[in-house]
């Protein structure tokens, strides 16, 4: 059988998920706070722990009702990096259902599980010749951009995966809800920006791009945040709603040609068989054509995870179980440690 149930909590999403090495993913939930948290603006870490506490036993609820656990052959769950509070509400439930079922249960790097999550679409067309495929797209570029990271990675063909660029400070995801909270958009500001940016005209307004030359190996999104502050003060009330459309549309693209620059560096100092995007900001339909761009432009394929597992879901963290019993060891969550 060799299923594999996961639990993710990192943050401010509760998910439960089964995978199995021949029929894929069989199971998939994810209960979203997203309402509850938009009310302040941003994740409350209190709150998103306690929204766990009551979510997860009723999606194991879910779960039972519609799968039967004795298939279960071992357990995965995000050691982190997250909020602590979150992190700890799913892995002492996975503790507790690992000792009930008696099967094994191994920490999950929730990384991993992102830049893995590029790669369910293609296991979902060659699960029984996928190992063997791995080496045909690896060494990989991923550039793996969330609310809370911003990094370009390789990841090899021994799987082991190597930080080339990060950010400096700010994530390319929190850039998108710092500059929509100051446009005066909801959270999470990401998909709002976007939104408001259809249709209007990019090149309105120039915003400073760190880093643009290809020794700096990182990101800096801080520096674009505060541009937009101070461009919103020389902007009068009674004509910022006329050009909100712009400023979205303006913003949106330094973002990307941010991220896209520093992907191509790297693209054309080393020799990559492939490029992948992940993480929530991998929703960003900007982002994700002009990668593809890139990608064709290099003539390599381009991966990409389906838009259900841009953001935080545990359908990656039983996948990345799957393809990576080695760095998710069970003893590792006495002595996490947050190298990739
Ligand atoms: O991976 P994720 O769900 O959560 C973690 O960071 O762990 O990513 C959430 C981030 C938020 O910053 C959100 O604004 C951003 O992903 N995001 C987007 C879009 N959808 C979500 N950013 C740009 N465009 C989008 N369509």
């Amino acid at each position: 059988m060799n299923h594999i149930l996961a639990i993710e909590s990192s943050c401010d999403d509760s998910g439960l998920a089964v995978f199995s090495p021949t029929e894929g993913i069989v199971y998939e939930r994810t209960q979203s706070q997203l309402d509850l948290h938009r009310h302040y603006g941003g994740v409350v870490p209190g709150l998103a722990a306690r929204e766990h506490l009551h979510h997860i036993p009723l999606l194991l609820k879910d779960l039972q009702g519609q799968y039967d656990l004795s298939n279960i052959d071992r357990l995965a769950v995000t050691l982190g990096p997250g909020l602590a509070g979150s992190l700890s509400m799913g892995i002492q439930a996975a503790q507790a259902l690992a000792v009930a079922l008696q099967k094994p249960l191994s920490g999950v790097h929730h990384l991993r599980g992102h830049l893995f999550s590029a790669w369910i679409p293609f296991f979902e067309k060659n699960s029984s010749t996928f190992r063997s495929r791995c080496g045909d797209f690896l060494p990989q570029l991923a550039l793996l951009v969330s609310g809370g990271n911003t990094l370009l990675v390789q990841i090899d063909a021994t799987l082991d995966i190597q930080t080339l660029a990060a950010t400096v400070d700010d994530a390319a995801g929190e850039a998108f809800d710092k500059g929509a909270k100051l446009l005066g958009l909801p959270y999470p500001g990401g998909p709002e920006i976007e939104k408001n940016a259809r249709n209007a005209n990019p090149d309105t307004y120039s915003f400073p791009k760190a880093f643009p030359h290809p020794e700096e190996k990182k990101f800096s999104f801080s520096g674009l945040k505060t541009s937009l502050r101070y461009l919103l003060e020389k902007i009068p009330e009674e004509t910022f709603n006329a050009q909100i459309f712009d400023l979205c549309a303006s913003y949106q693209q330094t973002i990307v040609e941010t991220l896209i620059h520093k992907t191509r560096q790297l693209l054309y100092e080393k020799i990559f068989s492939s490029l992948a995007l992940s993480g929530g900001v991998a929703q960003n339909n900007l982002l994700r054509n002009e990668m593809q761009k890139l990608a064709q432009e290099c003539s390599i394929p381009l991966y990409l995870p389906h838009p259900r597992h841009s953001g935080d879901n545990a359908a990656m963290i039983a996948f990345a179980a799957f393809m990576d019993p080695t760095h998710t060891s069970a003893d590792v969550i006495l002595n996490p440690s947050w190298e990739l």
